[in-house]
């Protein structure tokens, strides 16, 4: 059985100080817990990620990037390649985040672009694919969860199903305080596993860990987390306050007992 993780993507709504107290209010309090069956990652805004390495040395926290250049170096201002997070000892980084696809016209190709550039420096993508609110009214959900997959993987090798996670954000659940239900989420998370048995094999699809997110938070991610397919949570604002965090990592413990 794969760990249960809770992830943090903190978008760009965290500075400096704010950062140094969290890391200070979760360091000693996560060392003292048996974190066998969990995984912590947090991502930050890019220029806080050494900063965080260094706070959150020892622990058990892993920090990832938000996102990646899909070009391996060059004239590209403003762009951070996986090269260079690679110097930086991570191990993840978002790609494909609902954000960058609606406010920077990601499209699944540059997806697949990003997220190959990542695994060729040995960083495993954490990708992110869900539907809007008018593809779910519509009746669409399947078929743009589909699309999303071939197109963000087509022909991606997964050698071994650490290598990548992915994380199932519905975008009217984003944010609004409008949580997708354990089922409605179960469902996808069943497709998303059967289209990689299908595209891979069944130790793929049993083993890769399948997150989450859309306003998740510690009133709701239990019932989450009860779900046979749902292995953790992409989590925004709750992941935010230190005594949240801390709360969901104490609620994935309790649901592994
Ligand atoms: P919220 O938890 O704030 O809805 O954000 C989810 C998300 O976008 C995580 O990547």
């Amino acid at each position: 059985m794969s760990k249960i993780v809770i992830a943090g993507n903190w978008k760009m709504k965290k500075g400096l100080e704010d950062i140094r107290a969290f890391c200070k209010a979760i360091v000693s309090s996560l060392m003292a817990r048996d974190m066998a069956g969990v995984m912590p990652i947090l991502a930050p805004s890019y220029p806080f990620l050494d900063l965080m390495q260094g706070e959150l040395k020892g622990s058990p926290v892993k920090i990832a990037a938000q996102d990646v250049s899909s070009h391996p170096a060059g004239a590209f201002t403003g762009e951070v390649s996986a090269a260079m997070l690679s110097s930086l000892g991570l191990e993840y980084s978002i790609v494909g985040h609902s954000e960058r696809r609606a406010h920077h016209d990601e499209s699944n190709e540059l997806v697949r672009e990003k997220l190959l550039m990542l695994m060729d420096n040995g960083i495993k993508p954490i990708l992110c694919i869900g539907e809007t609110l008018l593809q779910r009214d519509g009746g669409s959900t399947k078929e743009v969860i589909l699309e999303q997959l071939d197109g963000c993987l087509r022909n991606v090798n997964i050698y071994n199903a650490e290598n990548i996670m992915i994380a199932y954000e519905p975008v009217w659940a984003i944010g609004t305080g409008r949580t997708a239900t354990g089922e409605q989420a179960q469902e996808v998370h069943r497709i998303i596993r059967s289209w990689l048995n299908n595209t891979y094999n069944q130790a793929i699809a049993d083993e890769i860990v399948i997150l989450y997110g859309g306003s998740v938070k510690p009133e709701n991610l239990a019932g989450l987390l009860a779900m046979p397919d749902i292995d953790g949570g992409l989590i925004g604002g709750a992941s935010l306050q230190a005594d949240k965090y801390l709360k969901m990592i104490d609620i994935a413990l309790e649901s592994r007992k």
